[in-house]
């Protein structure tokens, strides 16, 4: 089998990125919180944790979270970002390489409140994407929430994907696929089993904000 080279692409990207970064959550982990506040339980998991912001940030809104992300590079940062919070705040953190959707395979059935996954689904394959939108469904409980974020298909790069993180800088001929995520695409992935809760166009930036619910058995909607 071939090697997959996006996780060396984000180590490289981190290992570039890394100081030069805001230290503030994004403005799409802000308009997730009350999505995830109003999920059964505080048991979250972010898929692509990153350099570890948005997942400090929830840590410091009372939540339990565990990080998973393939990039060592990023795992790295993530725990030395652990390291400077209160040990109160980050005991309730952990943060683990991995791929995600093997993640999530590992994870017990109904377990989790909330899944939080930002700008990461556009390198995924099509079937890799469909098996991780159903080991996400499997690991919440009735009632728990995806959150997610995606480029849409009028982004400006879409045509120079090697400007695209985490392409730029990196070397020649190794260039990161990426898909740009129409309304209909987002649709029939909620439509593998989830409910819309929102769906918010960001024009400025080219985002789609999108929050999705494990249906309750016996609720209107649920199947
Ligand atoms: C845009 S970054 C996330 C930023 C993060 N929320 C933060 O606060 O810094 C996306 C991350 O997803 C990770 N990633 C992409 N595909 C992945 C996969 N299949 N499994 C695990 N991590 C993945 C990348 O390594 C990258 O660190």
């Amino acid at each position: 089998m071939a090697e997959d080279h996006r996780p060396p692409a984000w180590d490289l990207y981190w290992s570039t990125v890394e100081g030069q970064l805001g230290a503030g959550p994004s403005g799409f982990v802000r308009w997730a919180l009350p999505f995830l506040q109003s999920a059964p339980g505080t048991e979250l998991v972010e898929i692509g944790s990153g350099a570890g912001r948005d997942l400090g940030y929830l840590l410091e809104n009372g939540f339990s979270v565990r990080g998973v992300d393939f990039s060592s590079e990023a795992v790295r940062i993530t725990r030395q970002l652990l390291a400077t919070l209160p040990p109160e705040v980050s005991a309730r953190g952990h943060v683990e390489l991995g791929e995600a959707t093997a993640f999530l395979g590992r994870l017990p059935e109904g377990g989790l409140s909330g899944v939080v996954g930002l700008v990461l689904y556009e390198t995924f394959t099509d079937p890799e994407l469909d098996a991780l939108f159903r080991g996400i469904l499997r690991t919440l409980r009735p009632g728990g929430v995806h959150l997610w974020c995606v480029r849409d298909d009028a982004h400006p790069l879409r045509e120079k994907v090697t400007m695209v993180p985490p392409n730029q800088g990196g070397p020649p001929g190794r260039t990161v696929g990426h898909t740009f995520f129409s309304r209909s695409r987002c649709d029939i992935l909620t439509g593998l089993g989830f409910e819309r809760i929102a769906l918010e166009p960001r024009p400025e930036t080219h985002y789609f904000f999108v929050a999705d619910r494990k249906p309750v058995a016996g609720a209107p909607g649920a199947q």
